[in-house]
């Protein structure tokens, strides 16, 4: 507290707000938002600000100081929608952008540092380059995942297929409706020529509608296999039976993994979704959470923090720790819908903006009814996460360290308050695990990386099937979304090269 106020004092004489001189050509640009061949709903890149000796700057740079203006390189209209660049707090910017149409000549775009031009800029993406709702799947998956920089492979999807070296579609039509779809939520997909048809196997199928659009997004982006599948909807996780078992799991694919079910996991519905509709109608997605993450450290209240639905019992315990130690914790039940009866002890708490949990220097992460889907978020802002041990995980969990990214606490929560003392007294090291998780997700949950994480399901699922996948007379087509009033003139061709002549070119 006493170095916080030395601090401040210090600030209010010799001036915080000028910033360290910024150096525009020596600072970094980079990401897929420079590749007119990375097709994403929202384009972004990023600028790491750096000073005249060529050190990368730690602090904001002044508020819109940095200005991004892109524009159609020949007389072309093309409606692009670009906000200002988000200041990631850090030194770093995010910048975002979303095209209304597709430009066939090409875009240009200007970085500007206070009028002068950063790094590299301008930056010349030669046309065309499509926007998000043009149906123009690259015909070479290679080509397209080399443009995203996909990974050579994902930890967790070989552990999710090891339970199935082979997938017999025969024996998946005979029994997976048998088995699961009394459970509501099961959905069956079949791509044939990058054509989606589904059928509906249970009655609490209306999240179909995230399962639709990013599957309909991916397949006007790539060529993706002929693959038949079942993708459940639900929110828990479905096959318990284990890879040794007679008969043997069938291949569920799911939202939320568990260690005692085998389903296949792709990235939640809550981040795909949020990430399709990015700067159009959800506010907190993957990008803009990184330019909303509350005051520096320094500057942040040193307590724990949550807000949350009843959906999970040790949330409520939460409450009740938080109302005995209130120095440490300050934690809410918004909404009851489970323990109904606990709201007169525990009382309502009033709505949090989630942008507004990052005032806090900790953040707990209890499960709701499985994952708790805001641990992406938690993860991107630059508070330290306290993450509930749990059976239940994401695509992307593999990748983290316990004590590393986030700190670990018991399921029933009874280390948490040793554990945030703890977080208190050793400030310097709480700063620098909320640093190391930030880092790491903000590399694996890059909405991009999505893209290459649903192609490389469909991939592996695919190479594993023993027999063709077929378009059921119970099917239905989904169709691609039509968007009459953008230009999307497709210049890829529309023909399979055969294997033969490919190999001649
Ligand atoms: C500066 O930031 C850029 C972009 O993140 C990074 O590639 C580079 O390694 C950093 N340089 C140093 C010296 O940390
Ligand atoms: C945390 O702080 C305590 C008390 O200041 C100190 O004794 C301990 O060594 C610190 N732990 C680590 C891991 O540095």
């Amino acid at each position: 507290v006493i170095n916080n106020i030395i601090l401040s004092l210090f600030c209010v004489h010799v001036g915080c707000s000028v910033s360290p001189e910024i150096d525009a050509r020596r600072c970094v640009v980079w990401g897929p938002g420079l590749s007119p061949d990375a097709v994403l709903p929202v384009r972004y890149f990023y600028i790491q600000s750096v000073d005249s000796e060529g050190h990368n700057l730690s602090a904001s740079p002044a508020a819109d100081s940095f200005r991004v203006k892109i524009w159609s390189l020949e007389k072309e209209f093309v409606r692009v929608h670009v906000p200002a660049p988000l200041d990631r707090g850090d030194g770093s910017l995010l910048v975002r952008y979303r095209l209304y149409g597709s430009s066939s000549k090409g875009l240009k775009i200007e970085v500007l540092y206070q009028d002068k031009p950063v790094a590299d800029s301008p930056y010349t993406l030669q046309g065309p380059v499509y926007h998000e709702s043009c149906v123009c799947p690259e015909r070479d998956p290679s080509v397209w995942r080399s443009a995203l920089q996909c990974p050579e492979d994902e930890p967790q999807i070989q552990q999710d297929f090891l339970s199935f070296p082979s997938i017999d579609l025969q024996r998946l039509l005979r029994e997976v409706p048998e088995r699961f779809s009394r459970r509501g939520g099961l959905l069956h997909y079949s791509l044939v020529n990058n054509q989606l048809h589904r059928r509906s196997l249970g009655k609490y199928t209306d999240f179909k509608m995230f399962s639709d659009e990013m599957l309909l997004s991916l397949a006007r982006k790539v060529k993706l296999p002929d693959v038949e599948f079942y993708i459940n909807v639900g929110d828990w996780p479905m096959e318990n039976r284990k890879a040794g078992d007679e008969p043997g799991p069938l291949p569920i694919i799911s939202w939320c993994g568990s260690t005692d079910t085998r389903d296949i996991i792709l990235p939640t519905y809550d981040i795909t979704h949020s990430s399709l509709e990015a700067m159009r109608g959800v506010t907190s997605d993957l990008l803009s959470v990184q330019g909303h993450t509350g005051p520096v450290w320094s500057d942040k209240t040193e307590k724990a923090f949550f807000r949350g639905r009843d959906s999970r019992e040790e949330r409520l315990r939460l409450v009740a720790m938080s109302k005995e130690n209130p120095e440490l914790l300050d934690a809410g039940i918004t909404a009851y819908f489970f323990f109904r009866d606990r709201e007169k002890d525990l009382g309502k708490a009033p709505l949090v903006g989630f942008f507004d949990f990052f005032k806090y220097k900790y953040q707990v992460n209890v499960d709701g009814t499985v994952a708790a889907y805001r641990f992406p978020y938690l993860m991107l802002g630059n508070s330290l996460v306290f993450k509930q041990d749990s059976p239940y995980y994401e695509h992307f969990y593999t990748h983290l360290k316990a004590g590393v990214h986030y700190i670990p606490v018991k399921r029933d929560l009874s280390d948490l308050l040793q554990k945030i003392r703890w977080a208190q007294k050793n400030d310097t090291q709480a700063e620098a695990i909320a640093k190391s998780g930030q880092s790491l997700v903000r590399d694996l949950l890059q909405p991009h990386r999505l893209y290459c994480y649903y192609y490389s399901v469909l991939q592996t699922y695919a190479d594993r099937q023993s027999t063709r996948p077929a378009v059921h007379p119970d099917m239905e087509l989904v169709p691609q979304p039509s968007d009459p009033s953008a230009l999307c003139d497709c210049q890829r061709s529309s023909e399979e090269l055969d294997p033969l002549q490919k190999n001649e070119l």
